[in-house]
């Protein structure tokens, strides 16, 4: 049998007497795109942490491509080919763009030619290349969200971790990011999403985790999630529709 793309089993994390996280099993298939949600401080951007080398997880395992990475450091799990986005997004301002996505692709690539060409090819799949030159400084947020993820892509992953990457776009600016993630998903990239917006999450997942204080309460396709008692209870609210 092949390995899960990524397994993580048991994973806790505590920050003194909180359980941020607890004792969570989560995976990910290849081709997969797997959705994270709960309410804010559910646990979810501490989970990311937890799995990509970020914070070193009081209890658990996990694998990716069947290695274990548990105390890898993010570089080496970047380096394997999982790259995760974070929710505060901070290019440097007076960049270009294009040289702003070649700082993560230099992770990977040694040859600043090798970067360029990879960055050039991340920012085309968010449909991003138009500002490739201008200064990243002069981005509105939803460039910044969309340089953030062509920045990991730069990294030439075989699976990302999306942090919040549509928080404060509006619906039409969704729509082209929900484009730009199954372009992502169809040239190979598996996607872990975090997000809040739910007719994204229903429209992109596969399936869906949903997470409430630190706990996993529910697992499962997009319709079984939003039909569930307890998601509605700890997240949705009783009006929700989509
Ligand atoms: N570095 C930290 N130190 C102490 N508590 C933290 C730290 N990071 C997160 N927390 C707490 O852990 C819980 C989960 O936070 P977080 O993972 O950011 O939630 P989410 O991303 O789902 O909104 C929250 O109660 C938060 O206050
Ligand atoms: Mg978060």
């Amino acid at each position: 049998m092949t390995a899960r793309l990524l397994e993580a089993s048991g994973v806790t994390v505590r920050f003194g007497g909180l359980i941020a996280v607890n004792a969570i099993n989560f995976h990910v298939e290849k081709d997969e795109i797997v959705g994270l949600i709960g309410p804010n401080g559910a646990g979810k951007t501490t989970f990311f942490n937890a799995i990509s080398g970020f914070r070193y997880p009081d209890g658990g395992a996990v694998s990716f491509k069947g290695v274990n990475i548990l105390g890898l450091k993010p570089h080496k799990i970047s380096r394997m080919g999982m790259s995760r986005t974070f929710q505060i997004v901070k290019p440097f301002p007076e960049m270009s763009v294009l040289d702003n996505v070649m700082m993560g692709a230099f992770s990977v690539h040694k040859a600043a030619k090798d970067a360029r060409l990879a960055a050039m090819q991340a920012l085309e799949l968010v449909k991003f290349s138009h500002w490739a030159h201008r200064r990243a400084g002069d981005l509105p947020v939803a460039g910044r969200k969309r340089l953030e993820v062509a920045k990991v892509l730069a990294c030439d992953p075989e699976l990302i971790l999306l942090d919040e990457v549509m928080a404060g776009l509006t619906p039409s600016e969704h729509n082209e990011m929900i484009e730009a993630v199954r372009n992502i998903r169809t040239s190979g990239v598996t996607v872990v999403i975090i997000e809040h917006v739910m007719p994204v999450i229903m429209n992109l997942c596969d399936r869906i985790y949903v997470l409430h204080h630190g706990e996993l309460i529910c697992e499962g396709a997009p319709d079984k999630v939003i039909r569930d008692p307890e998601v509605v209870r700890a997240y949705l609210g009783e009006d929700f529709a989509l």
